[in-house]
């Protein structure tokens, strides 16, 4: 009877320990009491509705329906297979997309910042079109290279592109990182009324957000609104510092950041090695405010050394 006890005892210890195991692991455990965020129930409440042209010509101006793409938010990942050819009939030269059943809401100009990452490049393109059609909006892919030796300037090559975005009339920029895959369909490739975090809830960070000013790796944002915090400062070279210093930028002009909830937020980030840190971050970060209004948008000087509309993207070689 008494060893009964002891053994009951045991594994009633084990378990315990077992239960905390698991809720220490638990990969979305504080995911979600850091951040503000709009339930999947809010999502089209939020969204601002705008297109760049008009599209209706297709379609005899039937609407496109998004109330099952935010509500089911199905999980999308499938590893990048070389046989996983996308459809090229459906996307235009120039990697730009629009249903043609319906009428799209949202025009979103993706803008990415590229250097030497082949590998990356092929299937990051192949899957966002796989997932972004899905979604039934409007857009268009701008990769942008810097094809000079300078350390890479991540900030500057998101200006570069928004030049490109606005001559083209987008309302909205999604700005993001090459080797992020967005995995929930939910999470709509438009722009919300404040500036969007995207990526808040991302695999590498074990699905948390490590601080509230995080705005790094993706970041939906109105085209009107970049412009006016004087988008990105070009300063910064090199790895980090820059989305904190966007982070500033929007605070200044009072734009609060604004975060899908975490099921809608998930990224898995593709593998690769770190680029160079930037040493001065840190100094240039102390004086962030003193460069708002004389460095970003305003200041921006690059020249363009070649444009070319390949067929799953619109290729912009730039020296910065
Ligand atoms: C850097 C940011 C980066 C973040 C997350 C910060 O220390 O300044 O640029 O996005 O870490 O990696």
């Amino acid at each position: 009877m008494h060893l009964r006890l002891q053994i009951q005892k045991f594994n009633y210890v084990k378990i315990g320990y077992l239960l905390l195991f698991v809720y220490l692991c638990w990969p979305s455990r504080f995911a979600m009491i850091y951040y503000e965020n709009i339930p999947g129930n809010e999502i089209y409440d939020n969204l601002i509705r705008k297109i760049s042209r008009n599209l209706s010509q297709f379609n005899q101006g039937i609407q496109c329906d998004y109330t099952e793409l935010l509500e089911e938010n199905h999980y999308f990942y499938k590893k990048f297979t070389t046989d996983d050819i996308i459809n090229k009939i459906e996307i235009k030269s120039g990697g730009e997309f629009w249903p043609e059943e319906c009428t799209p809401s949202f025009s979103t100009a993706i803008i990415v910042p590229y250097r030497k990452r082949e590998e990356q490049l092929k299937q990051f393109i192949n899957y966002i079109h796989n997932f972004l059609r899905k979604q039934q909006i409007h857009y268009k892919i701008f990769v942008i290279e810097q094809g000079d030796d300078k350390p890479f300037n991540r900030a500057k090559l998101f200006n570069i592109g928004s030049r490109y975005a606005l001559k083209e009339n987008f309302p909205c920029l999604v700005m993001q990182d090459i080797d992020l895959m967005p995995l929930n369909l939910g999470n709509i490739y438009a722009c919300t009324k404040r500036p969007r975090h995207m990526s808040s809830s991302l695999d590498t960070f074990r699905f948390n957000l490590p601080y509230y000013g995080l705005v790094g790796g993706a970041i939906a944002i109105a085209t009107e609104d970049f412009v006016n915090i004087n988008g990105f400062s070009n300063v910064f070279q090199g790895w980090g510092g820059e989305d904190d210093d966007l982070y500033k930028r929007l605070l200044n002009k009072n734009y609060r950041i604004i975060r899908f909830h975490p099921s809608y937020a998930q990224y898995t980030m593709l593998k690769h090695t770190r680029e160079r840190r930037n040493p001065k971050r840190n100094e240039y970060l102390k004086n962030s405010y003193l460069r708002f209004d004389i460095d970003g948008l305003n200041s921006l000087v690059f020249s363009e050394i070649e444009i070319h509309k390949n067929t799953f993207f619109t290729h912009i070689l730039v020296q910065t």
